[in-house]
C-alpha cells in the first residue's frame, strides 16, 4: 500500500494508493498542497479516484472540490454533510474500493455530525474524532461531545488495540499512534463516563480557530477563498517588479500608465510620480472614459499589491492585453525609498 502523510501547519492529509492497480485516494486534502498531492500521486504513478474530507473542516480550506474539478474524480463525504457539492454520499459500514485496497467507513459523530474515521488494511485515519493524545473538540458548529463519547466508547475504541491511529490534525509533529495506545495514555479517555466526559469536553474554553468563518462558509458552499480568488488573478496576469518601474518612472517616457486603484487619500498622501488615480471601487465605472485606449501598457499599483493584482485581472478581462501588476504595492515602494509625489497630478 501507498500511504503518504502530509502535514500543513497542524494538518494532516493522507495520500492512500493500491501499488498493484495504481488507483488513490485523497483524504482531508488542503487547498494550499494542491501541487503537492499532484506531484505525490505522479511520483507513485497513481491515479486519484476519490476526495474524501473526513467531515466539514472549520480550520482549514478543503481542495476537494478544486481537485475534483480537475481530476473528474468525485468528492465523497458522510451523507449527512451540509457541502451541495458532495458527490458521492456515505454512510457508516460503507466501503470504497481503491484498487484492490478496501477503504471502509465509520460514522464517528461529535466533532461534527458527519464525521468519519476510514479504515484501510492495519491503519484508520480517524479525522478529528480521535487525535494522538487527545479528541476533536465539541464546541465548533455541529458538535456533540455525547455523541463524541458514543463513537470513541462504544465504537472506534472497540476496535483492534493494533490498529494504527492516523488523525487529521498534530500540533507536536507526531504522525501516528494506534488505538491501544490511545486508550492507555490519551489523558481525555481516561473519564469513560459520559456525563464526565461531556463536561470535560464542555469546559475545554479552546479559542476559535482562525478562518472559521471562511473555512466553514467554503467548505460548506464551495465557495472560494480570499487567497484562492487572489493566486487565480496572479496566475492570469504578468507583474512587473518594483525596481524594473522604478528604471521606467525614472526614464521619464510615457509608455507606460501607473494606474493607483488606491482611495484618493491615500493616492494624494504619495504615489508614484505621474500615477493615474482610478479607485477600484470605480474601475468598472470609469474605465472607458478613464482609459480610452487598450493598448496601452498599463501597470496596475495598490497599497499592498493584493488588490492591484485583482484589478489587473479585471483589467486583462475587458481587454487592457498589456495590463501588469507591479509585484509589491506602495508599502513596499515608500519602503526602498522610490520616489514618491503628494497630491494631485497636473
Ligand atoms: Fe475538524
Amino acid at each position: 500500500m501507498i500511504f503518504e502523510q502530509l502535514s500543513a501547519g497542524g494538518c494532516k492529509s493522507y495520500l492512500v494508493g493500491c501499488p498493484e492497480t495504481c488507483a488513490a485516494a485523497l483524504i482531508d486534502p488542503e487547498i494550499g498542497l494542491i501541487d503537492r498531492y499532484l506531484g505525490l500521486a505522479g511520483q507513485h504513478g497513481m491515479r486519484i479516484h476519490y476526495l474524501i474530507d473526513t467531515h466539514t473542516h472549520a480550520d482549514h480550506f478543503s481542495a476537494t472540490r478544486k481537485l475534483s474539478r480537475q481530476l473528474g474524480a468525485p468528492v465523497a463525504m458522510h451523507r449527512l454533510s451540509p457541502a451541495p457539492f458532495v458527490d458521492l454520499r456515505l454512510d457508516d459500514g460503507d466501503m470504497l474500493l481503491i484498487g484492490k485496497l478496501r477503504l471502509q467507513v465509520l460514522h464517528t459523530p461529535g466533532h461534527t455530525r458527519d464525521s468519519m474515521c476510514l479504515r484501510v488494511a492495519d491503519r484508520i485515519c480517524t479525522g478529528d474524532t480521535l487525535l494522538i493524545g487527545a479528541t476533536g473538540r465539541t464546541d465548533l458548529p455541529s458538535g456533540d461531545p455525547e455523541a463524541l463519547h458514543d463513537s470513541l466508547f462504544n465504537h472506534l475504541l472497540r476496535l483492534d488495540p493494533a490498529l494504527l491511529v492516523f488523525p487529521a490534525h498534530d500540533y507536536k509533529g507526531r504522525t501516528h499512534s494506534t488505538i491501544g495506545e490511545e486508550i492507555a495514555t490519551n489523558q481525555r479517555l481516561q473519564v469513560r463516563e459520559s456525563a464526565q466526559f461531556c463536561e470535560m469536553m464542555r469546559n475545554l474554553n479552546l479559542g476559535m480557530p482562525s478562518h472559521l468563518t471562511e473555512a466553514l462558509r467554503s467548505n460548506m458552499n464551495g465557495a472560494k477563498t480570499v487567497s484562492q480568488m487572489l493566486a487565480e488573478a496572479a496566475a492570469a496576469v504578468p507583474f512587473m517588479s518594483l525596481p524594473e518601474l522604478m528604471t521606467r518612472v525614472q526614464s521619464g517616457t510615457d509608455e507606460l500608465i501607473v494606474l493607483d486603484v488606491r482611495e484618493r487619500d491615500a493616492y494624494e498622501e504619495g504615489h508614484v510620480p505621474g500615477a493615474k488615480l482610478l479607485p477600484r471601487g470605480q474601475l468598472e465605472l470609469r474605465v472607458n472614459q478613464d482609459l480610452p485606449d487598450p493598448t496601452r501598457r498599463i501597470v496596475v499599483c495598490c497599497e499592498f499589491g493584493r488588490i492591484s493584482t485583482l484589478a489587473t485581472a479585471t483589467l486583462r478581462d475587458l481587454g487592457f492585453q498589456r495590463a501588469v501588476a507591479l509585484d509589491g504595492g506602495m508599502k513596499a515602494w515608500r519602503e526602498a525609498g522610490f520616489p514618491l509625489r503628494a497630491g494631485r497630478e497636473p
